[in-house]
């Protein structure tokens, strides 16, 4: 099994800095943003994205699973890591590595907005929008993928190659 670059460190470092400033455009420069990182997939780009961003930030981490097959979600999603903090009039940004069906994202986006936020956005490292199956709104994209399954930079393949730190595509049999 080998893995194909399909973004480079270089290529990920740089627009990642630029999604940090495109954050921050939207508040004011000493406005406290709150970050909820959907574990474990965003763990990677939340330290980069967050090492980009200016001014107050707080952090909070939630996860969730879904059931079905090891590729694919199902679309039943369930939460498995509650977050610590209550999001009541904060403005918050939902840090999630990638948006596939949007299954994931429109339970995460409807059970954050219950809990009366001052703003709910989202900021997705990776877009596969031939794959969706829900109209999920995702304010902040990295970069938008071909219909590949990919794996690094926090993503993973059965709980491996989280560590690449690159995004790939696995080549050959497994
Ligand atoms: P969705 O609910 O179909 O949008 O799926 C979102 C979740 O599925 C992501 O948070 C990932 O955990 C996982 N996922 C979807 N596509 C990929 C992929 O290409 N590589 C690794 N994980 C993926
Ligand atoms: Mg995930």
């Amino acid at each position: 099994m080998s893995i194909q670059t399909l973004i480079d460190e270089q290529t990920l470092a740089k627009r990642i800095a630029a999604l940090a400033k495109e954050i921050r455009a939207d508040f004011g420069p000493n406005d406290p943003i709150h970050l909820v990182a959907v574990l474990k997939g965003a763990f990677m780009f939340l330290a980069d994205l967050i090492r980009e961003m200016d001014g107050p930030v707080t952090l909070d981490f939630i996860a969730v699973s879904s059931y079905g097959s090891r590729t694919t979600t199902s679309g039943e999603v369930r939460l498995t890591k509650d977050l610590d903090r209550t999001l009541e009039g904060r403005d918050v940004i939902i840090i999630e590595d990638i948006v596939d069906t949007g299954l994931t994202l429109t339970y995460l986006q409807d059970i954050l907005r219950a809990r009366d936020p001052k703003s709910l956005r989202t900021a997705c490292l990776l877009s596969k929008p031939s794959r969706r199956k829900v109209d999920v709104k995702v304010e902040h994209i990295g970069f938008t993928i071909e219909d590949k399954f990919v794996i690094g930079y926090g993503l993973d393949f059965d709980e491996r190659y989280r560590n690449v730190p690159f995004i790939g595509v696995l080549e050959g049999g497994s």
